[in-house]
């Protein structure tokens, strides 16, 4: 197979996966936020994921150009008790659906660009990923986060909690489920080496 057929057969099957989870059902008018309203409202995030979504303490993920679908998934997952953190469940309890729409249209408004670091190839990316995440971190597929510039740590944490069972997804479950510490560890180190820029929308 080809590196294109097998991006095209990942990303089909990224398309089947969510389908099955309801993605596609999010209510369109759900989806339409006021990112001037959600930049005000950032103002609770900047400490952690500053106000253009490029975070400021190493546990804190860049949210900053990522699909506003997958925002308000993951801010209503901590509110309902889906998706835990101790900081995060207390910031989202206290979020309206349309806080939430606002904050993902502000956070959305961004652009996020990465390069690969010096002495990394393309040829060299995790092709298990590359597919959804990208080559550079760069998400490929609406509902899949990017990771490039994430730390580490934070990468690390993710895997581990999708393999525990703390976090789930149909597709996220069952990748990490095959993958091991030093393999998550070598995954965590490629995403993380990546040079993230977010370019706020003027
Ligand atoms: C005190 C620090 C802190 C504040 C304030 C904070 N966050 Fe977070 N946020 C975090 C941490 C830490 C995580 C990672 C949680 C985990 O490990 O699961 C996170 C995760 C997230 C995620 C998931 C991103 C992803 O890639 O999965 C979103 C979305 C998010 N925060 C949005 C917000 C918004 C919007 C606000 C403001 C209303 C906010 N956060 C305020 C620390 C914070
Ligand atoms: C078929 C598509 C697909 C493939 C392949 C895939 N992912 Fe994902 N990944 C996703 C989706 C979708 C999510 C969002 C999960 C959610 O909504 O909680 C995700 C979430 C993640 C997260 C959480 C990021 C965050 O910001 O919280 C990490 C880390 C991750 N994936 C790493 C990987 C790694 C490493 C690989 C390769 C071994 C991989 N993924 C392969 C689709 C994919």
């Amino acid at each position: 197979m080809t590196k294109r057929m097998r991006l095209a057969s990942l990303i089909g099957l990224g398309g089947v996966f969510l389908a099955q989870m309801g993605f596609a059902e999010v209510p369109a008018e759900a989806l339409t936020g006021d990112a001037a309203a959600g930049k005000k409202l950032a103002g609770q995030c900047r400490t952690c994921h500053g106000i253009d979504g490029f975070a400021k303490i190493p546990i804190a993920p860049h949210i900053g150009g990522e699909n506003p679908a997958y925002i308000m998934h993951q801010l209503t997952a901590f509110r309902e008790g889906t998706r835990e953190h101790e900081m995060m469940t207390v910031v989202a309890k206290g979020l309206s659906d349309q806080k939430i729409a606002d904050l993902a249209a502000w956070y959305s408004s961004h652009t996020a660009s990465s390069t690969l670091p010096a002495g990394k190839t393309e040829d060299m990316a995790p092709e298990d990923c590359t597919g959804c995440h990208g080559v550079n971190g760069i998400a490929e597929v609406p509902d899949a986060p990017n990771l490039a510039g994430e730390t580490a740590i934070y990468i690390d944490t993710q895997l581990k909690a999708f393999r525990l069972g703390k976090r789930k997804h149909e597709i996220m479950s069952v990748i990490a489920a095959d993958l091991d510490d030093a393999r998550m560890r070598e995954l965590a180190d490629w995403y993380a080496a990546m040079k993230l820029t977010i370019t706020v929308a003027p």
